[in-house]
Order: C-alpha cells, then sequence, then structure tokens
C-alpha cells in the first residue's frame, strides 16, 4: 500500500499565529480565520528553489516500526524524534479512521531549504496527509483532509488547495478547515521573494507561536485578523490588489508585533529584511506619488516606481507581493539594493495544492 503526493507550499496574507488556549493543544485550533496564496516557483533553475514537496508513503506488515527519512539530493536522514512526533499526529488520526494497524517507511523531499521560513511544513504536511489517505485506501475530500494536515501543522491545512485559500479557525477537530476561495489567475496577484538566509530558523514556527498569548497586542491582533479576513476574501473575489496588498502588510506587521513583545520576544526579522521592506515601501510611495500626478491618457509606461507590497513569515525572507507583470520590475528593484537574481525566487499562483502522483521516491 504505497502512495506518493506532491504539495506547494502557501504564503499567508492573514497570517495565522497562535494556536486557541481553549481547545486541546494538539488540535491546533486557530485563533483567528486565516487566507493564504498556494505558490509555485517561476526560477527554479536560476534560484536553485523549486516550490514543492514530493512525499512517499508505504504501509506493509513487513515493516516492524514506523519510520520516516527527509531525502536531498546527496542524503537521506532519519526524522528526529520531536519530527517523528509531527508526522505520527496525522498518520495515527488517518490510521485510525482506516482501522489500520500497518507500519510505515515515509520519505520525503522538500525541493526548498526546509525549515528557513518558505513555509517548508505547509506543503510537507499536506502532502503526507494526501498520500497517507491514498495509502490507506481512504477517500476523503481536501476539505477533510485540510483537518489532518492541519494536525502536523496550522499552516499546512490551506496547502490543500490550489488558488486563494481561507482557513476557518472553527471550535472542534470538524469545524477548523480549509476551503478554496477562487482557483488560481482569477485574482492578479504574484511575488518575489527575496531570499536572504536559506538557513534552519533558531526557533520553528509551531514552538514561537506557544508564547503569542504573552504578547499585550495578542487580543488586537486576533481582533483585527478576523476583520480583515472578511474583507481580503471580497478583495481578493473583486480582483482588487490595493486592497490585498494593504491588509497583506497590515497582517504582516500585526503578527511580528506579536512575535517582538512575546514573552520571550521573538526576533526573526534580520538587518536585510529591513532593508528590502523600506526598498518595497519607497518603490511603492514613488509609485503612488507619479501615479497622482500623471494625467488620465498618459502611457502607463510612465509611470515610476511599483505598485508592490511586503509579507514576511516566520524567518528573515520576504515576499515582495505585485501585479504579475511587474516581476520584471520588482526583480531590477530587488537587485539595485544588492539583492542577486539567485537569491530572489519569483512566485506564481498554484493551480492544485495537494495531488496524488505516480512517481515514488522509493
Ligand atoms: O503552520 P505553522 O506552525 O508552520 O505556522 C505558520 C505561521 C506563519 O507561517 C508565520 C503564518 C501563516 O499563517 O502561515
Amino acid at each position: 500500500m504505497r502512495s506518493s503526493a506532491f504539495a506547494h507550499p502557501n504564503i499567508a496574507l492573514v497570517k495565522y499565529w497562535g494556536k486557541s488556549r481553549d481547545h486541546p493543544s494538539h488540535l491546533n485550533i486557530p485563533t483567528n480565520d486565516s487566507v493564504s496564496m498556494t505558490k509555485e516557483s517561476i526560477n527554479t533553475a536560476e534560484s536553485g528553489i523549486d516550490l514543492i514537496t514530493h512525499t512517499t508513503i508505504d504501509f506493509s506488515d513487513q515493516y516492524d516500526k514506523d519510520m520516516g527519512f527527509l531525502k536531498s539530493d546527496d542524503d537521506l536522514v532519519p526524522f528526529t524524534e520531536i519530527q517523528m512526533k509531527r508526522i505520527l499526529k496525522v498518520v495515527d488520526a488517518l490510521r485510525k479512521i482506516a482501522g489500520s494497524s500497518l507500519r510505515f517507511k515515509m520519505m520525503s523531499q522538500n525541493k526548498f531549504p526546509t525549515a528557513a521560513g518558505l513555509a517548508s511544513s505547509s506543503s510537507a504536511f499536506a502532502a503526507l496527509a494526501t498520500c497517507v489517505s491514498n495509502a490507506l485506501g481512504l477517500t476523503l475530500d481536501n476539505v477533510e483532509l485540510s483537518k489532518y494536515a492541519r494536525l502536523g501543522s496550522g499552516s499546512a491545512s490551506r496547502s490543500l488547495h490550489g488558488g486563494f485559500v481561507c482557513w476557518n479557525k472553527g471550535d472542534s477537530h470538524d469545524t477548523s478547515y480549509a476551503e478554496q476561495i477562487c482557483p488560481c489567475n482569477e485574482f492578479n496577484i504574484s511575488a518575489v521573494i527575496a531570499v536572504i538566509n536559506r538557513d534552519e530558523k533558531a526557533v520553528s514556527s509551531d514552538i514561537g507561536q506557544e508564547t503569542a498569548h504573552t504578547s499585550v497586542f495578542n487580543p488586537v491582533k486576533i481582533r483585527e485578523a478576523q476583520k480583515q479576513a472578511v474583507e481580503i476574501k471580497k478583495a481578493i473575489q473583486n480582483d482588487d490588489f490595493t486592497t490585498v496588498g494593504q491588509i497583506s502588510e497590515k497582517s504582516c506587521l500585526y503578527m511580528h508585533s506579536v512575535m517582538m513583545t512575546s514573552d520571550p520576544p521573538l526576533f526573526y526579522w534580520n538587518p536585510n529584511t529591513l532593508k528590502v521592506i523600506k526598498a518595497v515601501v519607497a518603490t511603492r510611495n514613488q509609485f503612488l506619488h507619479t501615479y497622482k500626478t500623471i494625467k488620465k491618457g498618459i502611457d502607463q509606461k510612465e509611470k515610476d516606481g511599483i505598485e508592490c507590497y511586503f509579507t514576511v513569515d516566520a524567518g528573515p525572507n520576504i515576499h515582495c507581493l505585485c501585479r504579475t507583470e511587474d516581476l520584471d520590475e520588482v526583480q531590477l528593484m530587488l537587485q539595485g539594493i544588492g539583492i542577486p537574481e539567485k537569491n530572489t525566487v519569483r512566485v506564481r499562483q498554484a493551480d492544485y495544492g495537494s495531488k496524488v502522483v505516480d512517481q515514488h521516491l522509493f
């Protein structure tokens, strides 16, 4: 009973940060709804980053224990005990509904840096839920599977779907699930990721968010996120890039304010993160200034600057959000501040989140 899956990571536009303390912590019920775009990379050859996770799992009575390995191009490393615990949360829940006691061998490959703020856990647990369910002969749809991916990593629930996705916080295992807001390419937005650091972060997001409740700003962030989720869904459906960009930036800053004021404080940014953020704001201000002054009818090529916005997850890397036709210009802007093309990833919307595939890793 072997099955494999591909999954794409997602970038949160309205962020999740912190589990509800009114529910058992293993359920990963969040404090607020969150909204994301499932993403795939365009310039994989130049950046060496392909935003996809490939996972294979095999259940068989020939295994006497559960085994999991992280594969890279030249290495195969067993998952640590802590990583296996997270993997087992998903597998055990699905084994239970399948009524199976078979042990497994599992292998997973991220074609991009793991745990470096590029949302590897979102694609990893989405791929896992998909191939486990298929290998065990279950026929769960992606909304249902999002509940199981959530048990491994909250953000993974959103990576079950392509395009734009909302994770409804809910108040139980059954009501906390992710659903698609609209498929890819119905809303014009892309991104360039400025990859500041490919190293594994010091504090993983699942550990970091355990202290979110200690920040005095947390209740405000939760309240605002609920409103932002409603507004951004409308803006996505109305193809309103400006509103989506503005909300995304605010949500990012609210989340990092909570991180920085938690006990102990968490600083995921580094000086280069701020340098990119300032460049994004400056080039947008230039755009807004010239846009206001050019008269109607003047060729849009006359415009200066770019309408772009930033968002940053739990790491130093920045997503510069822009309209698809502005990708080249955003990349040039980043080159202008010393971020070479090999350290940028051009990102477009992915048409699927997670799917079963025929290619197996073993
Ligand atoms: O799902 P986790 O535990 O990796 O947390 C992800 C949190 C952020 O990426 C920072 C925000 C989000 O909503 O994806």
